[in-house]
């Protein structure tokens, strides 16, 4: 694809190549810097458990909609509920998306130039040193999160950079990212994951993050955990729409959707493995991960691993290109909306919309120490609360009544039909669409209330 047709709706070269796209997507901060921080808040091993059950339950089936919804309308979010259901305020599902993308990329991405920012300390030497201490890694944190004009002119690299990419067109831009780094990125986290769970102490972490304490199993931990399979899994905003919308018509859907939440679940679940065991390592509570929590561990286990700061810059600098991978795939889905439906160049589109989500992620940047006000009312917590559970849930919550009740199970499994001819969890597929993911959906928004209250 030449710079030309860009603007035309391009497609994946291959199958694997919109499993490493759709990947990509998936697996970021989302997997390495929220999962973690949700196991430490929502009572250790029993959010793991509650999580990974969320997924093949409910992830996995939404994906499968996601996919289905875009690849028979070959269309953005908005443009797709308008397809299959014309003149009907389904589309506003659609809309919901598109804003959700916009606030997560904002916020997301002055924690994606945190990442930039460790890449860069890391390498220039700030943590190679055999006798870190946990109070150190807190307080070089405490220090950097809390300069306004770094953290800023960090976040603006990375939507300067997402800007850049997605202004390119789908298939340069996205491919050739993901291909190589994410296996690289995978092996990695198995070492330092291997690294971790062999350092003195470490049973009691691994004790805490695998061994579930029914006892703290709540409505707040199913929301903060099927909050999270969204988030993770980039689920509910019509990213997978828009990149189903790529996918060709050959391709089988199911197992698809089954290698991306099977990917982004190992990873999520590895990085817990590399935090939990690292911090009872360093003697450290496991239970109050704030923001900040990966940025303070990861420095201690490099400094724990022989050529730690090969590993260290190496890790810092995958995480950033994994963050930017998720990054392109929020910017893609308003882009495809303009360009689509309102005849926008791709160029335009990418720049107004990445100028905006700037102006908002700068409240986000100045919430952890940069600007009083915005840290007492924790903006970039309350985005991350607000748009990255909430507005995800909410979205999925439609995309399933939609294809459950409107579009029908019955008509959108003939596109999942083709490439796959059998699908033979259709009944399962069917019950988890119209009753089980509603129903739970439902069920978890109902504690909100109790969450904003207490
Ligand atoms: N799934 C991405 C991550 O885990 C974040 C994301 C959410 C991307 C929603 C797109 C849509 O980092």
């Amino acid at each position: 694809m030449d710079s030309q047709d860009m603007s035309l709706r391009g497609s994946w070269g291959s199958k694997a190549a919109f499993i490493f796209a759709a990947s990509g997507s998936a697996i970021g901060l989302g997997n390495i810097w929220r999962f973690p921080m949700m196991v430490s808040q929502n009572g250790g091993a029993v959010f793991v458990l509650v999580y990974v059950i969320a997924v093949i339950l409910i992830g996995f089936p939404v994906m499968l909609a996601e996919l289905t919804i875009g690849r028979h309308a070959q269309k953005n979010p908005v443009g797709a509920f308008e397809h299959i259901k014309p003149r009907t305020p389904w589309k506003l599902t659609g809309f919901l998306g598109i804003i959700t993308g916009v606030f997560i990329l904002s916020f997301y991405s002055v924690v994606a130039g945190w990442t930039v920012g460790y890449l860069y300390k890391t390498a220039s030497g700030a943590f190679n040193n055999k006798d870190i201490t946990a109070q150190l890694t807190d307080k070089i944190f405490t220090e950097f999160s809390a300069n306004p004009f770094l953290v800023i002119v960090l976040a603006l690299i990375i939507i300067g950079l997402t800007t850049y990419i997605i202004s390119k067109g789908v298939k340069k831009g996205i491919e050739r990212w993901t291909k190589v780094l994410m296996p690289i990125l995978f092996i990695l986290i198995i070492v330092l994951a291997v690294r971790a769970l062999t350092l003195p102490g470490a049973e009691k972490g691994i004790a805490f993050y695998l061994r579930p304490d029914f006892s703290k199993l709540s409505g707040t931990v199913v929301l903060f955990a099927l909050g999270q399979a969204f988030f993770s899994l980039s689920l509910g905003m019509g990213t997978m729409i828009t990149y189903g919308s790529y996918i060709s018509k050959s391709d089988n859907l199911v197992s698809s959707a089954g290698w991306v939440s099977f990917s982004d679940t190992l990873i999520a679940l590895l990085a817990g493995l590399i935090i939990f065991p690292t911090l009872a390592f360093a003697h450290q509570p496991f239970n109050v991960g704030s923001e900040g929590l990966v940025f303070k561990v990861f420095p201690l286990i490099f400094s724990q691993i022989p050529g730690g700061y090969f590993f260290g810059t190496f890790f810092f600098a995958l995480l950033s290109v994994a963050a930017i991978t998720s990054t392109i795939s929020l910017l893609e889905v308003p882009v495809s909306y303009f360009v689509d439906e309102k005849n926008w160049s791709r160029k335009k589109a990418a720049l107004i919309i990445g100028l905006f989500s700037l102006g908002l992620a700068i409240p986000s940047a100045l919430s952890t120490g940069g600007m009083e006000f915005f840290t007492k009312i924790k903006f970039l917590g309350a985005l991350n609360f607000i748009f990255g559970n909430i507005a995800l849930a909410v979205g999925s919550l439609f995309i399933c009544l939609f294809v459950g009740y409107a579009w029908k199970v019955k008509k959108a499994a003939q596109e999942v039909y083709s490439g796959n001819p059998l699908f033979k969890i259709r009944p399962l597929w069917s019950f988890s669409i119209k009753y089980l993911a509603p129903v739970a959906i439902i069920f978890i928004l109902i504690f909100i209330k109790k969450i904003v209250s207490g």
